[in-house]
């Protein structure tokens, strides 16, 4: 018996090494973790039961049928995060460059299809050379199996990607599918088409990293959420993020105890707004003046940098921010930031997370390229995600709030629960400016007379107190006040139910 104990330490041992230790030191070289060391980072101490640690692969093509190491590049199981149960898979560069056989397909899609059973989130760390070359379309059908699994669990569980090495062609897509992507800088980059090829069809000459790396995607492309340092901060902080989320779709997310009173005021907020309309504010200082302890995980902060999204927590309970930033374009709402904003209403909504908006848009963005681009159908995703949306929806409107972006950003006709306003708050049709050249044109030439006017439309419009009086507004709040008020009414919320008619799926305008 002892020998056969001591014959599993051994096969363990050697599974342990991946690669070997040439390898191992090379993946040090670079300032990466290895697959293994990662989990340790990322999971509880002593949680992560590792699964299929004997699997090998399969093929025996191009001298394969010698080289067989246990595991076959990825690691692969379940742990906890703060004692909340997660699945995850560390793809082991060490071995075969993490590239996907069959076979570590089939370790992935084992824990996907368990952790969608169980319902509990899945995380993959991200590390690989790309489809096993030496295995063909073997190794092609192994993505499409991950990929159906990322589709069906899409909406049921959350699933998050952290890329931590290469991850290029077919690879990109299990990522795409899952609700976040976050990168490592200098050492991670994610493209459909490497450098070489791009070269050769397009003549561009553009670097990995120009092309596909943390930067690129966190500020240009937007298909990454955030960027890390190295990583440990990169495992670290996904631990935070984790703490937000609920482990599935029929769950709520964490309750957390706070020290930070809910009827907590902040004087500071009745001069955030400044005394003219045009002079920007950074929206950002209200978020952290009202969230618990002013903890805020903002998600592409340096992508559409005139929406923000982000999650915090009010009263303990997590919360999706959703708010304009007039730092940015002025709070304009164009083709990026619809998109992003869309897409985080809608995780929110998926998961039962709660949205806060906070509202200062003076309009949709003009010009020829954003029509080209499409900012028509853009524009109506964060519209058709906003209203769609049942989880309890709470704005507050603290300056602009000016035409259909006013009905878009969780306005009371979509289904807003409770609107708020500050007094400073101007709900209309466009700015008194722009309203006045146009119902006034004939007066053009009569600076005197359009300066009447516009204080006539000011004083008529341009405050909450119109929007207040047709019920569009719940009330007009004080804004030292506004974290009290935005507390109460979620705890009001709380158990909110909307049935809304069946239905296959819907048809998002895409
Ligand atoms: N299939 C099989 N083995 C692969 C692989 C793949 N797709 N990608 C990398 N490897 C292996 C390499 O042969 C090498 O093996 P070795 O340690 O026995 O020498 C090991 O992984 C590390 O690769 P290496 O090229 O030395 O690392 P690098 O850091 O210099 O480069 C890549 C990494 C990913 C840029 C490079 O390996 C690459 O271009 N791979 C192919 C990518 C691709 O075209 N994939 C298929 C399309 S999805």
């Amino acid at each position: 018996m002892q020998e056969i104990l001591q014959e599993l330490e051994r096969r363990r041992a050697e599974a342990r090494l991946g690669g070997g230790q040439r390898r191992i030191d090379a993946q040090h070289g670079k300032g990466k973790l290895t697959a293994r060391e990662r989990l340790e980072v990322l999971l509880d101490e002593d949680s992560f039961e590792e699964w299929d640690m004997f699997v090998e692969h399969r093929c025996n093509e191009f001298g394969m049928a010698e080289q067989r190491v246990a595991g076959d590049g990825v690691v692969t199981g379940h742990g906890t995060i703060e004692g909340k149960l997660v699945f995850v898979f560390s793809q082991d560069f060490t071995v075969f460059g993490g590239s996907l056989s069959e076979t570590h397909a089939m370790k992935i899609r084992k824990i996907m299809d368990k952790a969608l059973e169980v319902g509990a989130p899945v995380i993959g760390l991200n590390d690989s050379g790309g489809a096993r070359i030496q295995e063909g379309v073997d190794s092609l059908a192994g993505y499409a199996e991950v990929f159906v699994a990322n589709v069906v669990a899409s909406g049921v569980i959350p699933q998050i990607s952290m890329i931590m090495g290469p991850c290029a062609g077919g690879a990109v897509y299990s990522p795409a599918m899952t609700d976040f992507i976050f990168m490592v800088k200098d050492t991670s980059y994610m493209f459909v088409t490497g450098p070489d090829v791009v070269k050769t069809v397009t003549h561009e000459t553009v670097t990995q990293e120009e092309l596909g790396g943390a930067i690129t995607h966190t500020s240009k492309s937007g298909v990454a959420d955030a960027a890390f340092e190295n990583d440990v901060e990169a495992l670290l902080e996904l631990r935070r993020f984790f703490g937000f989320l609920p482990q599935n779709n029929r769950e709520k997310p964490p309750v957390r105890e706070t020290r930070d009173p809910s009827d907590r005021q902040d004087d500071s907020l009745d001069t955030l707004v400044p005394p003219s309309p045009n002079k920007p504010y950074d929206m950002k200082e209200l978020i952290h003046k009202v969230v618990d302890e002013g903890e805020f995980f903002e998600l592409q902060p340096a992508y559409a940098a005139n929406i923000i999204t982000g999650f915090a927590r009010m009263d303990g309970r997590p919360v999706g921010i959703v708010a304009n930033q007039p730092m940015v374009l002025a709070g304009c709402i164009d083709i990026d930031s619809a998109r992003k904003a869309a897409r985080f209403v809608r995780f929110c909504d998926c998961f039962n997370i709660p949205i806060v908006t906070f509202v200062d848009v003076p309009g949709f963005l003009p010009g020829t390229s954003q029509e080209y681009g499409g900012i028509i159908k853009h524009g109506a995703k964060l519209l058709f995600a906003f209203t769609q949306a049942t989880v309890p929806k709470v704005t507050v409107i603290t300056r602009k709030a000016y035409g259909g972006a006013y009905d878009v950003m969780s306005s009371k006709h979509l289904r807003g629960d409770v609107n708020y306003a500050w007094p400073s708050a101007e709900i209309a049709v466009m700015g008194p400016k722009g309203a006045v050249e146009i119902i006034f044109r004939g007066d053009a030439g009569d600076p005197e007379k359009i300066e009447q006017r516009t204080e006539e439309y000011r004083k008529l419009f341009a405050n909450p107190f119109v929007a207040a009086s047709r019920g569009f507004i719940d009330d007009v709040i004080m804004p030292h006040g506004t974290r009290k008020r935005i507390c109460g009414a979620l705890k009001l919320l709380e158990n909110k139910q909307v049935a809304d008619p069946w239905k296959k799926h819907d048809n998002l305008p895409l």
